[in-house]
């Protein structure tokens, strides 16, 4: 910079940080005016001090447990590991901008405690807790008849669009999948964890792009080149009403005829036999036409051409409408065996269907979240195509 941009870059910065300041003072009074700030003493109470007993479960991101405030409300508090490399300024300010999402198809986040190196998130705390527990763990499957289902699949479908669209800044969630589907006392369905990616950002200057997310619920492009959009999201969405409807796990799928629950259904449609993929359970309460129609929507969903996914706006369109109106899904999009965790990138990788056609593969049956590198010892590295800078997962270990 020569010596005049330098002069203008002094005589601008100290109103760049006035801005800054008063910006985070307007959060902090925002937060202060809400009570969105709990004592780190208030959750050890309500939590029985972090007791084993309390705990909800523990996902990527730390443990979950369950508290009860003073007032009676229930809460979950999230106790964010370590492994963040986020700054407490910058955890403030985000968990603020996340304690104002609010909708009915959204946990509430309903603040946060920074206490020295400690992060947590305090949640209301949602009755029947996640969709996975129900569907693939508990025995209850049956507790899940076709119209509870169904409510589920509109009620996150709008929820994604509000967070998609409606919210005070696009949020993309990059996470989602049945534990993080979370049911009220009345099976409405509520979106946990949105935001993680803001609480998580990766070093954008790092050589390596790292991705990481769910196995069974990433769409393809995300995982092997770092391109994360809405329609990444809409992919994982489309996971979740086959596994809806089927009652199957996509990651632990396992059939003679499928490597993976998107191949088994898009065969079955193919063949004009998508009632066969339903859950047996709902054979008493299935309305069938509702049934073929998100057989059908799930496959949009999942297609390997990102472009050709709906955007959720089209998608809460599409299940108001009669069944019967929508076009034709093309392949869904997975990885094959040709996936190789560290990979060199190529052009021909990130295009629609060169990674689904695989015969001898079987699907890995882990759960666990998965990631893939691209180091920067194989160059050439692609720019990652992030539309949200700040989208991405923190990786474990
Ligand atoms: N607000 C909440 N109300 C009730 N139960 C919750 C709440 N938040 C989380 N849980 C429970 O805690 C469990 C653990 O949640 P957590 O988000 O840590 O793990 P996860 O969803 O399996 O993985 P990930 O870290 O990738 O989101 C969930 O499966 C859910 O059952
Ligand atoms: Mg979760």
């Amino acid at each position: 910079m020569n010596k005049c941009g330098r002069l203008i870059q002094k005589l601008i910065n100290p109103f760049r940080f006035k801005k800054d300041d008063k910006k985070e003072a307007d959060l902090e009074n925002i937060a202060a005016q809400e009570q969105k700030i709990f004592r780190f003493e208030t959750l050890v109470s309500a939590t029985k001090d972090f007791h084993p007993n309390q705990k909800l479960g523990e996902g990527g991101f730390g443990p979950v447990y369950k508290g009860r405030l003073e007032d009676g409300r229930e809460i979950a508090v999230k106790k964010l590991s370590q492994s963040s490399n986020q700054g407490m300024r910058e955890f403030r300010n985000e968990a603020k901008l996340l304690a104002r999402v609010q909708h009915r198809n959204v946990v509430n986040l309903l603040g946060y405690c920074a206490h020295g190196a400690e992060k947590l998130l305090v949640y209301e705390y949602v009755a029947n807790e996640s969709l996975d527990k129900l569907l693939f763990k508990s025995g209850r499957r049956d507790a899940l008849d076709w119209k509870r289902r169904y409510d589920i699949i509109a009620g996150v479908a709008r929820g994604l669009l509000y967070l998609h669209e409606d919210a005070h800044c696009v949020i993309i969630h990059r996470d989602i999948k049945a534990s993080n589907i979370l049911l009220d006392d009345k099976w409405v369905p509520k979106i946990a964890d949105f935001g993680m990616a803001r609480l998580f950002p990766e070093d954008e200057t790092h050589v390596n792009t790292r991705v990481a997310g769910t196995n069974g619920y990433m769409a393809p492009e995300y995982i092997l080149n770092g391109h994360l959009s809405v329609k990444a999201d809409v992919f994982s969405f489309g996971v979740v009403i086959l596994e809806l409807i089927s009652g199957q796990k996509n990651s632990t799928f396992n059939s003679l005829d499928a490597q993976n629950l998107l191949e088994w259904v898009w065969k079955m449609y193919k063949k004009g036999k998508s009632l066969d993929v339903m859950d047996p359970t709902l054979a008493s309460s299935v309305v069938r036409e509702q049934v073929e129609m998100c057989v059908q929507l799930g496959l949009l969903c999942t297609q390997a051409d990102s472009q050709l996914r709906p955007i959720m706006r089209r998608v809460v369109v599409m299940l108001s409408k009669k069944p019967g109106t929508l076009e034709e899904p093309t392949r869904p999009g997975y990885l094959g065996s040709r996936y190789r965790r560290t990979r060199k990138p190529t052009a021909s990788s990130s295009t629609a269907g060169t990674y689904s056609d695989s015969s001898s593969h079987t699907s890995s049956s882990t759960t666990s979240t998965i990631s893939a590198t691209v180091t920067g010892s194989t160059l050439p590295l692609p720019s990652p195509k992030i539309s949200d800078p700040r989208g991405k997962h923190p990786m474990p270990g």
